[in-house]
């Protein structure tokens, strides 16, 4: 399909979604957050695609919500809209792994967005922060509830109120990205980690994204009774015995998703 605001391909096992808006930050319009729901639709259908790299470019993975938008919106028409909610109940619940490859201003609705990914592979130039509190707002994308998951209370209220941003490498001590690399390379090795995830049984990493993200819906004891649950049913599966009789073969598993 063509997309006006983003740009979408696929290479092997790997769909990625490159956010395209240069004149605007890659500034999340209406138009780009209805493409990109539509996009990850596709994606989730596609059974040849077991992993997304989501980027946006060098010098921007997103600057947020697009705020010549919201400037004349009001409370009612917000609410009425569900202002971007199916993008985070699209992402959110997304069944497939999702790799961020980011880049330079990663901010506001745009951290939100690359917070609700699975793993962040970000270029020494990438920049993070909340900064809607000079806008006269506070995030409404889950960033008051992930980002202090991701950096504990502390520095997030310092984020959060202040607006100020941090750098890629303080992001990675923080724990807020997974990794952090020269410029050059972002993208080249989020492609890496997602090929490495796609080499892997689609349904093992389906369970297993699955039992992480309830560690922040649930108590410890609950998240380890579903977890069980979940490592129990995946001996019911073919990519069970291929990996285990691979293992003692001493051969490479040929995972089927099955
Ligand atoms: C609309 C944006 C934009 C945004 C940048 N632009 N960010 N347009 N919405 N979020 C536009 C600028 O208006 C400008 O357009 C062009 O992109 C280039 O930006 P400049 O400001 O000229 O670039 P620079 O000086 O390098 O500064 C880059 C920047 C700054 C630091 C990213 O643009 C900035 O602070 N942007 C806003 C960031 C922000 O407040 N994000 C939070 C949004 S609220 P023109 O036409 O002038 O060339 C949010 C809430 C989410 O995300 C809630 C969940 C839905």
């Amino acid at each position: 399909m063509d997309y006006e605001t983003i740009q979408v391909s696929k290479e092997g096992m790997i769909g990625t979604i490159t956010l395209n808006r240069p004149q605007a930050m890659n500034a999340l319009s209406n138009k780009l957050v209805t493409e990109l729901i539509s996009a990850l639709a596709d994606f989730e259908k596609d059974e040849g695609v077991r992993c997304l790299v989501i980027t946006g470019s060098e010098k921007a993975f997103s600057a947020g919500a697009d705020i010549k938008e919201m400037a004349g919106m009001t409370a009612v028409q917000m609410t009425m809209t569900g202002h971007f909610f199916p993008l985070w109940d699209k992402v959110g619940r997304y069944p497939k792994p999702i790799v961020g490859a980011l880049s330079g201003f990663v901010l506001g609705g745009g951290l939100e967005l690359a917070m609700s990914f699975d793993v962040l592979v970000a270029s020494e130039t990438a920049q993070f922060g909340q900064p809607e509190i000079d806008i006269g707002v506070m995030p409404g994308g889950g960033g008051t509830q992930r980002l202090t998951r991701a950096v504990g209370k502390y520095k997030a209220m310092e984020m959060i109120l202040t607006g100020e941003r941090i750098g890629a490498e303080e992001a990675k001590t923080l724990g807020l990205v997974s990794r952090v690399v020269p410029k050059e390379s972002y993208l080249e090795e989020a492609k890496k980690v997602a090929n490495e995830i796609a080499s892997k049984s689609p349904v093992a990493v389906r369970h297993a994204k699955m039992a992480i993200n309830k560690a922040f819906e649930m108590g410890l004891g609950g998240g380890i009774d579903f977890e069980r649950e979940l490592f129990y049913l995946l001996f019911a599966s073919e990519d069970k015995n291929e990996g285990m009789n691979a293992f003692m073969e001493k051969r490479k598993p040929a995972f089927k998703g099955k």
